[in-house]
């Protein structure tokens, strides 16, 4: 017993608990669920309403304006639009089409032009051929999606010359509650969550790294104008496609929305936790 602990590979742990997620929830992929512009908008928008915590990444980042940074999984620009307007150039990889429109919009937007976006899985990017590594600072926030986790960490630090950021979570999420609530009246299954934080530090120092740690609270409301809006927003993550499932989810989002000042909110909490390291040191 004590053996086959000692020879635990956590990467294996990793890859079972991702692919149990994705087998209880076909198409809630980590990049898939983003495709649509909508969903890339409103993801965009939840970020700018709690700006603390972009501003804290921003600032607890070790950039100078002459860094360059890698943003794998950079969704609709949330880091790296104001990465870029610190840095002297940012890299992004992110392979959902609907994130890839938003961020360009927003770059436009906010008149950034030095950031580079590399439309792929970070598993399918060539380091050599796709990027201009290395890089100052390789960060990839709440965008593990990779199921060959020492794999994806491995290129990190290939990319890097210095510093390697990774943000993901701790625990039960508030969505992993409302999924595992929901699943087996939508689909007649339960729904497996990914894995967490507790893993990830495992599969680290397998790899030699030590990383610091740092955990936080992150508070998040989605706002929606009304019932039939929050069911149209949701019904694709919770792959509610027939009428009966619509139903269901209304019925559901019926008990968990709240009002406040005319317009309903789905309150959302979860913890987060930052692991990074300085390359040199691992
Ligand atoms: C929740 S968003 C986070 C966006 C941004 N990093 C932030 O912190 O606000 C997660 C993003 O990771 C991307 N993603 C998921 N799996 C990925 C993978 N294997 N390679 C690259 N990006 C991935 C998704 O498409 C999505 O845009």
């Amino acid at each position: 017993m004590i053996d086959s602990l000692n020879d635990m590979d956590w990467n294996e742990v990793w890859k079972s608990r991702t692919k149990e997620n994705r087998e209880s929830s076909p198409g809630r992929d980590c990049a898939r669920i983003w495709e649509s512009r909508e969903s890339a908008l409103s993801f965009w928008n939840m970020c700018r309403q709690e700006r603390s915590r972009i501003d804290k990444t921003v600032w607890e980042t070790d950039i100078t304006d002459e860094s360059r940074v890698l943003d794998i999984g950079a969704g609709p620009g949330t880091l790296a639009i104001p990465f870029a307007q610190k840095a002297a150039h940012v890299t992004t990889v992110e392979p959902a089409e609907g994130m890839c429109s938003v961020m360009q919009e927003k770059m436009a937007e906010f008149g950034v032009k030095n950031i580079t976006i590399v439309q792929k899985r970070w598993e399918e990017v060539d380091v050599v051929k796709d990027l201009q590594a290395p890089y100052d600072v390789v960060i990839a926030s709440f965008s593990l999606g990779m199921q060959d986790i020492r794999a994806a960490i491995e290129k990190m630090q290939q990319a890097s010359s210095k510093y390697v950021y990774l943000y993901h979570f701790a625990g039960e999420t508030s969505w992993d509650r409302q999924w595992q609530e929901l699943w087996p009246r939508l689909h007649g299954r339960a729904y497996l969550p990914g894995p967490k934080c507790d893993v990830l530090y495992n599969v680290l120092y397998q790899m030699g790294i030590y990383p610091h740690i740092r955990t936080f609270r992150l508070e998040h409301n989605q706002r929606y104008s009304n019932l039939d809006e929050a069911i149209s927003a949701l019904a694709p993550q919770a792959q509610a496609e027939s009428e009966e499932q619509k139903a269901i989810l209304g019925e559901y989002l019926r008990g968990a929305l709240r009002e406040e000042d005319g317009a309903l909110l789905m309150p959302g909490s979860s913890i987060r936790v930052k692991m990074w390291w300085e390359k040199d040191l691992s």
